[in-house]
């Protein structure tokens, strides 16, 4: 991986493409790595919490080594409710005299899937995203309605269109039946209607207890087994997802659920002005120089989860860039102390 660089002592903070996406990157799996061992750790203890938090711990730890001047964005909650990775809390190296590192917004979820971590099943993930500033909409902690498909599906979705319409499209534009489809949707009594209209439609569904932003990537990598992913998630995570989606040129509509008063007021206050907009994934991550970086926590179908031997542990992430176009994955074996000696496992 590419390793950090001096920090940018010349010119304006605001670094370029190719610096912020190849100086960073692999600080920033880093940064994943870390926090999904800290909550692979916790892996079927029954202890939401606790996994989340051994999560954002090791997360805030590790962005002290990065030389950035980091803004959380997309966080663990306002600053009164959440005592690290707060909304608008700095994050990256403490600078030294003279040195200018870049700034960067970050959108994090340091266990998505806590209940997944808690339980054990599959798909939870340590995620970052992070961009030149103003690359990611800062969205309220509410429900955001989505449909996340692949690249072939490029403008064909329409969210206020009926459900059998949008599956027409995306069977249409990947050449197949729509009695060939999978859909994942949330297992969620809220997704009754939708279920029962997909079911309708003919296509096939995987339902999934949790974590819609691994599901959205899966749906826009060829071979994934999903189709697309339907119905109404976090909007963090759809922020974080639209993210990954340009870095995979993936299709993503959606729109925030705002459906109380307080809910208004508080997405107004984030400045955005019309609560009932349609976004994409260029809406949702604007950014030119975008960088998404995934660890595996619980075996998934993307990325293994954290795996442990006596004197270590392997992890297995994913990093994109947007501007380079580079979709990697990381396979590291970490030495907690000095192998015995049969030397490093590597399985
Ligand atoms: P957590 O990691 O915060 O537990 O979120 C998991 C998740 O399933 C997300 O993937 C999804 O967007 C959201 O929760 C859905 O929210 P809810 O559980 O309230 O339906």
């Amino acid at each position: 991986m590419a390793s950090v660089t001096a920090p940018n002592t010349v010119g304006s903070h605001v670094a370029t493409i190719s610096t912020i996406e190849r100086d960073l990157a692999g600080d920033f799996v880093r940064v994943v790595e870390e926090a999904g061992i800290a909550a692979a750790r916790t892996m079927g203890q029954g202890d939401r919490e606790g996994s989340d938090q051994a999560a954002v711990q090791a997360m805030r730890q590790a962005f002290e080594d990065v030389q950035i001047e980091g803004t959380i964005v997309i966080g663990e909650g306002e600053r009164d409710e959440a005592p690290m990775l707060y909304i608008g809390e700095k994050v990256g190296a403490p600078g030294h005299a003279g040195a200018q590192y870049p700034q960067i917004d970050i959108a994090v979820d340091p266990l998505e899937g806590t209940n997944l971590c808690a339980t054990g099943t599959a798909n939870s993930i340590a995620v970052l995203a992070a961009s030149e500033p103003g690359g990611l909409l800062h969205a309220p902690d509410c429900y955001m309605e989505k449909i996340i498909a692949g690249p072939a599906c490029r403008d064909a979705l329409d969210i206020d269109a009926p459900v059998k319409y949008n599956l027409k499209a995306i069977a249409h534009c990947l050449d197949r039946q729509v009695s060939d489809l999978v859909i994942m949707v949330l297992d969620r009594p809220r997704h009754e209607e939708l279920i029962k209209q997909i079911r309708a439609s003919g296509a096939r569904i995987r339902l999934i207890p949790d974590g819609d932003l691994s599901a959205g990537i899966a749906a826009a990598v060829r071979g994934a087994g999903v189709d697309a992913v339907m119905g109404t998630g976090g909007a963090p995570e759809g922020v974080i997802t639209a993210a990954a989606l340009r870095c995979l040129s993936g299709e993503m509509v959606a729109r925030l659920v705002v459906n109380t008063k307080e809910l208004e007021e508080r997405v107004e206050k984030m400045g955005i002005r019309d609560p009932k907009r349609v976004y994409n994934a260029r809406d949702l991550a604007p950014g030119k120089q975008i960088i998404f970086a995934a660890c595996g926590v619980t075996e998934g179908a993307l990325l293994h989860g954290v795996r442990f031997f006596g004197d270590g542990c392997r992890t297995h992430s994913l990093v994109m860039t947007y501007g380079s176009r580079k979709v990697r994955f990381v396979d590291t074996v970490h030495m907690f102390r000095e192998p015995g000696r049969r030397g490093v496992r590597l399985y």
